[in-house]
């Protein structure tokens, strides 16, 4: 069979191996929790944020960020309808209702104009979610929570690099959050970032994170209902070397876009989803609509394409109709894109030869 085309894994080098090498040999006593200190470092500097909370993952990460909210059962929070149901969870998880609203069409994050209409008297934060790395609407939405008094939470589990007019996105919130999941475009396996400029919201993270021990009335005195959600140093380690080349990671992504765009831009019924005007995306996953001019059927090109050795994925189902959760709008853009779009095949050891067949196929299977 020829060579499997992954919907995604990540690019590895020496860097990587040498950091975990020397995290494994030296990374215990006195320096136990030394690359998790310069991921976060490392982290705050290149988006330019004042601080940086290495977690275990992202949605420990979204969940600590609810928690530093002080969300609750009183509350109602407005959610995008479309993404990786941890962004609702996250919020689930301290009781608060998720508001599912819908998406823009050209970006597939959230819609500024759907949350507005969504706002009631309840409502006190706001989650969006830079959907496989492109940037929502931060003007537009940080203006309506200014104009409300909400805040703003960034799921940026994907977007790491990406820009909205210049400004890193994960950074115009109260909070953002970033994940080193392996899919993602840094990786370390599992692995998370919270990142504010709040200092009060950074502390009181920083506390929930490690079983709110404080120290304050004896050794291993906790003050508060934490958790154990911090980094382990060996993750922290690849996470940083990924970091550290983030650069060249996401021109390799930005390539592959443009593969793709080349070859499928002119194909009547496909939609690409494309970086707007004042955007830069990292194209962590490059998806297209099949629209309804295309009569075959989405999941069957998915399973075709899978015969050959090509994996691509659906869209998300809407998270407003999972049995824990509630549907307040019916949201048919997101329900659009759950049952006609696609995310292409992107792993990072892709050649354009990989494309040119992805493409190819792709293209014969929607005749
Ligand atoms: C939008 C979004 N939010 C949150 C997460 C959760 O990230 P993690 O797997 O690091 O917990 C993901 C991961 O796939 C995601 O895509």
């Amino acid at each position: 069979m020829r060579k499997k085309i992954s919907f995604a894994g990540p690019w590895i080098t020496q860097k990587e191996v040498d950091y975990v090498t020397d995290a494994t040999l030296n990374g215990f006593y006195e320096t136990y929790d030394l690359y998790a200190k310069k991921l976060e470092k490392t982290v705050a500097d290149y988006l330019g944020v004042k601080y940086a909370l290495a977690t275990h993952c992202c949605t420990l990460a979204l969940h600590l960020s609810a928690t530093v909210l002080d969300l609750g059962k009183e509350d109602e929070v407005i959610v995008t309808d479309f993404s990786w149901v941890a962004t609702a969870y996250a919020i689930a998880y301290t009781g608060a209702k998720c508001v599912f609203v819908d998406i823009d069409p050209d970006t597939w994050c959230i819609d500024p104009q759907a949350i507005e209409k969504a706002i009631t008297p309840k409502t006190k934060a706001i989650m969006l979610v830079h959907t496989f790395g492109h940037p929502a609407q931060m003007d537009e939405i940080m203006a309506i929570a200014h104009k409300y008094g909400l805040y703003v939470i960034e799921d940026a589990a994907p977007a790491m690099g990406a820009e909205f007019k210049g400004q890193k996105v994960g950074t115009f919130g109260d909070i953002g959050c970033f994940s080193f999941h392996g899919a993602k475009l840094t990786v370390s396996g599992e692995g998370g970032i919270f990142v504010t400029n709040n200092e009060e919201m950074y502390e009181k993270a920083k506390l929930l994170a490690s079983m709110g021990r404080t120290d304050s009335q004896a050794v291993f005195w906790s003050d508060m209902l934490g958790y154990q959600y911090t980094i382990a140093n060996l993750t922290a380690a690849l996470a940083l070397a990924q970091v550290e080349r983030i650069e060249e990671l996401m021109g390799k992504k930005r390539q592959i876009f443009n593969w793709y765009y080349e070859r499928l831009k002119n194909v009547s019924g496909i939609k690409i989803i494309k970086e707007k005007e004042g955007c830069k995306s990292n194209y962590c996953y490059p998806s297209i609509l099949l629209e309804d001019s295309i009569s075959a059927s989405r999941d069957v090109v998915l399973q075709k394409l899978k015969e050959l050795n090509i994996h691509c994925r659906p869209g998300f189902p809407q998270m407003s109709r999972f049995p824990v959760l509630e549907q307040r709008f019916p949201n048919p853009v997101a329900k659009k894109v759950w049952e006609r779009g696609i995310s292409l095949a992107s792993a990072a050891n892709l050649v354009e030869e990989d494309i040119d067949f992805v493409c190819k196929n792709l293209i014969e299977l929607i005749k």
